[in-house]
């Protein structure tokens, strides 16, 4: 569908502070038993105070640019998928721009939360498939712990902060790039996953600070049941569409939320474990960030090999969903 598009260097970058889920039992009634053994999860990276989704976001987008030799000056468009801003506007992605010197891009934010990174590959894909832009810099970046609730036990523990970049640009190769994607919402279900503080319908004031509006809420139990449901159906949707079936899978690299919902889809497309990429152990959900960091993670580890078919899908707040096959 978008063939010859191609990823053409990745990027990461996460904080220093390495946050256990031992420390996590000094804020909130928790045990590192109950982590692990629900979520997967063992420890994640949170920022300094005065880190921002920004910062994270330059360091992972100047590490793929080096890596392709292509100077920032040639990046045509930058687009910065997160739901932690540094602000409400300017964009992240114009704060980036300027932090990476890349003056001749147009840039703007993505907001579709944990799909947020694959809603935004998709979207720069076209730009360059359409020959409108040479060089897409795509980057899913988050600092989740500026939003979680150190008072709320069933959310705070499971989010990372992190950033991921991939850039873009066109294969020489035909047999190369994306060969299918799913993105879909199911705006119904906006209310089990959301931060309702800080937006025109509850604006920042006493009240909403009093009440916690300015945190991250969740359904827990509503989104894992949707989670299990889309995870494996949108990957095998797009399998179908790229005329793929999951044996031919040489990597799936799926969202990193909690290891369980991975186990459900991994089941549900019948493959097997050495072909999953996994490190929700090492950084928890980082939201938008996750599959791109999966991504770059992948490639450092060897995992990845030229002409390897991946599946990559995720799930998150909206609610939202998406995946693709590439063909690496
Ligand atoms: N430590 C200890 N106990 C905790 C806890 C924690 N951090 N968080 C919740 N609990 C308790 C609950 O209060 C509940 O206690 P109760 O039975 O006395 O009421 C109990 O553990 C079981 O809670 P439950 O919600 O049924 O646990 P679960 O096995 O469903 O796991 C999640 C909870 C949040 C891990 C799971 O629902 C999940 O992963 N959901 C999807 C979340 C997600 O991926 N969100 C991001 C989307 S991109």
């Amino acid at each position: 569908m978008l063939n010859n598009i191609k990823v053409l260097s990745t990027g990461k970058h996460l904080p220093e502070r390495v946050v256990t889920n031992k420390e996590l039992e000094n804020y909130v009634e928790t045990s590192e038993n109950w982590i692990s053994s629900r979520t997967g999860i063992e420890e994640r990276r949170f920022v300094s105070d005065n880190e921002s989704t920004s910062d994270l976001a330059a360091v992972a987008a100047k590490e793929a640019l080096k890596r392709a030799e292509v100077k920032p000056e040639e990046v045509s468009m930058i687009v910065v998928t997160t739901m932690t801003p540094d602000m409400p506007f300017p964009s992240t992605a114009c704060l980036v721009q300027d932090k990476i010197g890349a003056e001749n891009a147009f840039a703007f934010d993505l907001e579709a939360a944990c799909s947020g990174f694959l809603y935004g590959l998709i979207v720069g894909s076209q730009f360059v498939s359409a020959g409108s832009c040479r060089y897409v810099l795509v980057i899913g970046a988050e600092t989740m712990s500026k939003i979680l609730d150190f008072e709320d036990r069933s959310t705070c523990v499971l989010f990372g902060d992190g950033a991921g970049a991939c850039l873009l640009g066109k294969a020489d190769n035909h047999n190369q790039g994306i060969l299918s994607f799913d993105l879909g919402a199911d705006g119904g279900k906006s209310e089990i996953l959301k931060m309702p503080g800080g937006g025109s319908l509850f604006p920042a004031s006493h009240e909403t600070v009093k009440n916690r509006y300015h945190y991250l809420k969740m359904n827990g139990n509503e989104v894992y049941k949707f989670a299990v449901k889309f995870l494996g159906q949108s990957a095998l949707k797009t399998l179908e569409d790229a005329g793929k079936n999951p044996d031919e899978i040489d990597l799936l690299i799926p969202h990193q939320a909690n290891l369980r919902i991975i186990d459900s889809a991994v089941k549900k497309l019948g493959i097997d474990y050495d072909k999953v990429f996994l490190n929700v152990a090492k950084y928890g959900n980082m939201s938008a960030a996750s599959i791109p960091v999966a991504l770059d993670e992948a490639l450092d580890d060897g995992k990845i090999t030229r002409g390897d078919l991946l599946v990559l899908v995720g799930f998150g707040a909206g609610l939202t969903w998406g995946s693709c096959v590439l063909v690496w």
